[in-house]
């Protein structure tokens, strides 16, 4: 799997060069403080997420299985003049700050079906008490859509999957969107995405 996305990874800006519009939207109603302003991107690919959010003033943390796509990720938080500490590191491994993180954004991480509830584990894990969980996922009607997601159904984020996996968690948003897709050549057009912001009892 490593080597499918090391190959993808030789083009750049293959989820495009600008941040997920959800993420900004919901990042923009959160300052970052001394307090709490660390945040976690895992499987965070080229940074897209990680350099904005570096530039508006969190502490930012990602990592990826794919060496090029953190190489990427460094080249583009250095001509952006911020500071990302972006890790080659598999999702089941990355072990994090031991205080955790007042943010932990997933986008597009969808991990095998046997795997997926610990994977959701481990996010629940990183997040510090009181911190905020933002993810973004292709829902079961993309199946079949050529704008990107993996082609298993079971790989898919439903909404009652996604309120177990997280059932410990605060769930504000947890909803399907229908929109179309604009970043980069593989999440480009007409899509079924979910959309989940939850947060971690203090
Ligand atoms: C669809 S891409 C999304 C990238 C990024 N989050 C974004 O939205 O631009 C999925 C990413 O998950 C990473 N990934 C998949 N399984 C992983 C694992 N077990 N450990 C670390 N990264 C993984 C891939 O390398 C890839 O960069």
């Amino acid at each position: 799997m490593q080597r499918f996305w090391d190959e993808r990874y030789l083009e750049e800006g293959v989820y495009g060069f600008e941040p997920n519009p959800f993420w900004v939207k919901t990042l923009e109603s959160i300052q970052p403080t001394p307090d709490a302003g660390s945040l976690l991107l895992p499987c965070e690919g080229e940074g897209r997420n990680a350099v904005w959010a570096a530039k508006r003033g969190w502490t930012v943390d990602a990592f990826d299985g794919s060496s090029v796509a953190v190489a990427t990720c460094n080249r583009w938080a250095a001509s952006g003049g911020v500071e990302v500490n972006a890790h080659q590191a598999d999702a089941f491994e990355f072990a994090g700050r031991p205080d955790g993180y007042d943010i932990v954004g997933l986008f597009y991480a969808h991990m095998p079906p046997a795997r997926r509830a610990e994977f959701h584990r481990r996010a629940i894990d990183w997040l510090r008490p009181g911190g905020t969980l933002i993810l973004e996922g292709f829902e079961p009607r993309q199946l079949g859509l050529p704008s990107g997601g993996p082609k298993d159904i079971n790989m898919l984020f439903s909404p009652e999957m996604l309120a177990s996996d997280f059932a410990s968690l605060n769930i504000a948003t947890n909803t399907t969107v229908e929109t179309n897709l604009n970043e980069g050549p593989y999440h480009q057009g007409p899509a079924h995405i979910i959309q989940f912001i939850a947060q971690k009892p203090a």
